[in-house]
């Protein structure tokens, strides 16, 4: 006899949709019948993301080649993921953030009749080349989603500007604060004991070329500077990042070029940190929950509620402003500051957020969740 649970698809790709909705999937799978869905657009990334969590997804892909493109990815998960659909019949299907995953995932459900939930929605730009093509992933598929998760008040706000104020929706906090509050718990995690360390990652598309030339070269100039700060830097497996990353700053004894590192050993190198020089939306939010304040490598960021909180810096790929930030940062020993601010991007509570909404959408429970609020 099958299961008289709700059969929910939570649909991921790549590393940080595999830290995000590991949470959400540890939150469901006692109420519902989920299977955890990887399409394979991150192969080793993926796991390092997951793994440290004990989960196996359910079903791989595997449509990962080397310098992938934009189309091969995109019509390989809506195909791949349609033939599943047909099987398997979900009552719902999840979707995470912003990426190629993230469109494919949704627009297979839409294909499919199937109702999609889609998890961090709202959070915006407002310009398509920034970032690209991530912006457009994100409008696209909150457009077509049945469910908007959205992080903040902030990313709600830009859903109801967009005409999609009367969308099913909650706004839960960000789960990449859950993920980084069980492996906390797990691995005892201390944020008091800095070192005199910097954490250092890029990968973004609109850095590629000279954007990602002059960071590096910002990079360099602070290593050979601060020579009694180490900088590690885990380079992303993207080899048109990896080109650039290595040819200009390997050698440089005080800064670590290494792999990227499993979730959990990267959670543990960045609580001890005291400055992240970083374009990852993930590190931008998980930063100021460990004390660390994130010199974003971007001109322009859809999460902007850290910058007035002076907790998150835009440097944009500029060399100079990246290296006056490094400056203010070291200068005020600002993780102290830091240390001492609310984390503007979640409470750890997202998650259990999620899993309650989902039971009230499908009349299981009759209580209804309340909302995440910002604390000033
Ligand atoms: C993708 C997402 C981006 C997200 C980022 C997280 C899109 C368009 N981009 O960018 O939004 O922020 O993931 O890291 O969806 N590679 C490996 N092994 C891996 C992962 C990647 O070798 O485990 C290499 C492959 O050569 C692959 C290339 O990196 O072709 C690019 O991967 P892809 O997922 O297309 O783009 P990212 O830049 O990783
Ligand atoms: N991360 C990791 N290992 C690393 C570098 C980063 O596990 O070597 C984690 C990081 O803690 C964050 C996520 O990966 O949760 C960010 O992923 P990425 O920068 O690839 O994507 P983005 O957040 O920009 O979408």
């Amino acid at each position: 006899m099958g299961s008289l649970k709700k059969r929910i698809g939570i649909v991921v790709g790549t590393r940080p949709e595999a830290i995000k909705m590991a949470p959400v999937y540890l939150a469901l799978k006692d109420k519902f019948d989920v299977d955890f869905i990887a399409t394979g657009q991150h192969k080793e990334m993926f796991y390092q993301g997951l793994s440290p969590f004990g989960i196996k997804p359910t079903v791989d892909l595997k449509i990962m080649e080397q310098s992938q493109s934009l189309e091969s990815v995109l019509s390989k998960t809506v195909t791949g993921l349609s033939e599943m659909f047909k099987d398997k019949k979900y009552d719902m299907v999840l979707v995470h953030g912003d990426t190629t995953t993230t469109l494919g995932g949704a627009l297979a459900s839409f294909y499919n009749k199937i109702p999609c939930a889609h998890v961090e929605a709202g959070l915006r730009t407002g310009d398509l080349d920034y970032p690209y093509p991530e912006e457009a992933n994100r409008v696209l598929a909150d457009d077509i989603c049945t469910i908007l998760y959205a992080p903040t008040p902030w990313s709600w706000d830009n859903l109801k500007h967009e005409g999609l104020a009367d969308r099913e929706h909650l706004v839960t906090g960000n789960t990449v604060i859950d993920a980084l509050t069980i492996m906390q718990k797990r691995l005892g995690i201390n944020t008091d004991e800095k070192e005199n360390l910097v954490v250092v990652t890029t990968h973004r598309r609109e850095n590629w070329g000279s954007p990602l030339e002059h960071i590096c070269a910002a990079i360099k100039d602070l290593a050979l500077e601060f020579k009694d700060f180490k900088f590690v830097f885990p380079v992303h497996l993207n080899p048109v990042v990896r080109r650039v990353v290595y040819s200009v700053l390997d050698g440089i004894p005080n800064l670590e070029l290494t792999d990227p590192m499993e979730y959990d050993d990267f959670l543990k190198l960045l609580a001890r940190a005291k400055v992240a020089l970083s374009d990852s939306g993930g590190i931008q939010e998980e930063g100021p929950h460990f004390g660390v304040p994130v010199i974003l490598l971007r001109h322009v960021t859809e999460r902007p509620e850290g910058i007035p909180r002076k907790i998150v810096f835009l440097a944009g790929p500029d060399s100079e402003k990246i290296k006056e930030y490094f400056h203010f940062v070291v200068e005020n020993t600002w993780w102290e500051y830091v240390s001492n601010q609310p984390n503007p991007y979640g409470d750890g509570r997202a998650s259990e957020r999620i899993a309650a909404h989902l039971s009230h959408y499908f009349g299981i429970s009759e209580t209804i969740p309340s909302a995440f609020e910002e604390v000033f």
